[in-house]
């Protein structure tokens, strides 16, 4: 796993941008996991304004969300297909038929999972997953306790997660507290992951991911087992690291090694 420590989330979602950027223009099929929540608005943004300079194109990319609310249209305003749709589709050059959320308004939710899994394998796997991390140590809305080798399902989620989430919801709206989301081994297929995780909130989190024991009591600890792994934090995302410092000296090394030879996706 490699862990990059930037001094700010503006920073962090700078090099989401650029590694998605970097990722198209080596592949311009990818096959993209994307995420929602508030993490990666800003690098959405960002890849909007790439996309109007002309800098990447999404024309021939393909897109598969981790998650979404069971028991939500995909035209309700606090669907993350609505929130995809707002934060990134209707602003890039997509095809709409390339990209995909999971059903969540779906009558037969096995069914349903079982396809997504299927429309996965079919487009050839993902290349790059963006993912961001749950307070209590989540990936899409695999909670802790989820079996590390799950795949598309539903899931339950803690009520620490609808807590955070319910920000985006009115007083009094609907919330649902079933979601179906991309397992565990789903997400860890993917050839490449890059998580965000920005703000002191998410530091005991980063540090049971990164430094902590591999465990279904934090799922993101999986991330350790994957070969090509990069986890962008901000300062205070990162306060809690042990070897913070050592993190920090290897990218001053991986900067210079990067200076004499082409960059490499890390191992
Ligand atoms: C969203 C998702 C979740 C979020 C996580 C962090 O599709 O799968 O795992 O990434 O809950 O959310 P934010 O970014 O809102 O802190």
């Amino acid at each position: 796993m490699r862990v990059v420590i930037l001094n700010d989330a503006q920073q962090v979602a700078t090099t989401g941008k650029d590694i998605f950027i970097q990722q198209l223009a080596d592949k311009p099929d990818s096959v993209l996991g994307l995420a929602t929540g508030s993490t990666p608005v800003a690098l959405y943004q960002q890849l909007i304004c790439a996309g109007q300079k002309g800098e990447v194109s999404f024309s021939q990319a393909t897109t598969f969300n981790l998650d979404e609310y069971l028991g939500l249209a995909s035209d309700h305003p606090q669907s993350y297909r609505h929130f995809m749709q707002k934060q990134l589709f209707d602003h890039i050059d997509i095809q709409a038929n390339n990209t995909h959320v999971p059903d969540g308004s779906t009558d037969s939710a096995v069914q349903a999972c079982e396809d997504y899994e299927h429309s996965i394998a079919n487009s050839g796997g993902i290349d790059l997953q963006l993912l961001g991390l749950g307070r209590n140590g989540h990936i899409g809305f695999n909670e802790p306790s989820s079996s590390l080798g799950s795949r598309t399902r539903v899931k339950t989620l803690t009520q620490e997660t609808i807590k955070d989430n319910a920000r985006f919801f009115k007083q009094g709206e609907f919330q649902p507290k079933l979601s179906l989301t991309m397992g565990i081994e789903t997400i860890m297929q993917a050839r490449k992951i890059l998580l965000l995780a920005t703000g002191s909130d998410k530091a005991e989190a980063v540090r049971a991911m990164v430094e902590g024991a591999i465990s279904a009591s934090c799922p993101a600890s999986i991330l350790q087992m994957h070969r090509n792994a990069i986890v962008v934090l901000d300062r205070d995302a990162a306060q809690q690291l042990d070897r913070l410092e050592f993190y920090l000296f290897v990218e001053q090394e991986n900067a210079k090694l990067a200076a004499q030879q082409p960059a490499s996706w890390p191992g």
